[in-house]
């Protein structure tokens, strides 16, 4: 803070969701504020018993406190927009860039069928064919939709205003870095960059004005849809590690791996990390469910993130040890 941008280090699903709605209690920023390719991503929220599953908004709205936005370099579906507002009673708080792009009925026909679908493994959400219309300028943007116009706000000079006056505001990506268009395994990869260079330029933020870069990696690797993976496991082994995940918008298992130092040091070059979330320890050691302090981590936890500090020349700052909100190691000074 005063500015820090979170984005995945590796194939998404890192679990960017849960970090920021910490961050986004914990630090109290005035705005959280979403970048990235458009509702593609999903992130699975924790708050007692309540499970959120968000896709358009950004994942801080928990916080009362914060206004939400959306970027303009985010395309949008209306539907998934109010669908989200309603069920999370932000309609107060919740705006849009005029400059958003509008995902029709046609891009989701799109994007569920043919090589988007078979090749890539699509979500199915439009967002890739919404983004190749906006390359071609006939895309209809957030202006031209008049069901949005009350929640249509400057965002760029909402987050440079409030910065300005000494507010903090909390950056939320997408997606992760190696699903980039440009740095990604293209094709199989996401319609936009989704480094902290692209996430900051989606919403107006030049790089002057960022603080932090917050790289979130997973304790383990996990990718949803086509594409190389290294030294995947079988869904045998997946199971019996207990890392077999599921995709929050497309519900397809994902597939699993062992955390990559190759993948994770890129990403932290690509992205200028200045300090690394590890998520889910939990879920590679148990006994780890619950901690709230580095202290009590028994030695194989904590050799793993010393290890990760000492491979990657990154201070380790957060750690997830279980899916609620408050399940983090804070160990930021
Ligand atoms: P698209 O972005 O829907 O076109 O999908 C392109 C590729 O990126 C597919 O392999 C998707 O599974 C993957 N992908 C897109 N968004 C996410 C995400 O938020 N998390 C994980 N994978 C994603
Ligand atoms: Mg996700």
């Amino acid at each position: 803070m005063p500015s820090t941008v979170v984005v995945g280090g590796f194939f998404g699903d890192e679990g960017k969701g849960k970090i920021i709605s910490y961050l986004s209690k914990k630090d109290n920023p005035s705005i959280v504020v979403r970048g990235g390719a458009g509702p593609n991503a999903g992130h699975t929220i924790k708050d007692g018993n309540t499970t959120y599953k968000v896709r358009m908004l950004p994942s801080g709205f928990l916080n009362k406190n914060a206004r939400v936005m959306i970027g303009p370099g985010v395309v949008v579906n209306p539907k998934v927009f109010f669908k989200e507002i309603e069920e999370f009673g932000v309609s107060d708080r919740a705006f849009l860039d005029r400059h958003c792009g509008i995902i029709e009925q046609n891009h989701l026909e799109q994007d569920s069928k043919g090589q988007l679908k078979e090749k890539i493994g699509s979500t199915g959400s439009g967002t890739g064919p919404a983004n190749a219309e906006r390359a071609m300028r006939t895309l209809k943007m957030a202006k031209d939709v008049g069901s949005l116009s009350s929640y249509i706000i400057d965002v760029p000079s909402e987050i440079n205003t409030a910065l300005k006056n000494q507010e903090k505001i909390l950056v939320e990506g997408t997606q992760g870095t190696h699903l980039s268009l440009w740095h990604g395994t293209y094709p199989f990869v996401t319609s936009k960059d989704v480094t902290a260079s692209g996430i900051c330029a989606d919403i107006g933020l030049g790089p002057k004005n960022v603080n932090e870069v917050l790289v979130v990696f997973k304790a383990y690797l996990t990718r949803v849809g086509t594409g190389p993976m290294p030294n995947e496991l079988s869904s045998d082994e997946t199971e019996q590690k207990g890392w077999g995940e599921f995709g929050t918008v497309t519900g397809r298992p994902r597939r699993a791996a062992e955390f990559d130092f190759n993948l994770a040091s890129r990403a932290i070059m690509l992205n200028s990390a200045t300090q690394l979330a590890i998520t889910k320890l939990d879920v590679r050691f148990p006994e780890c469910a619950g901690v709230k302090s580095i202290n009590d981590l028994d030695n194989e936890a904590k050799s793993f993130i010393k290890n990760i500090e000492e491979k990657l020349n990154v201070p380790v700052t957060l750690i997830g040890t279980g899916p609620l909100i408050d399940d983090v190691i804070d160990i930021r000074t």
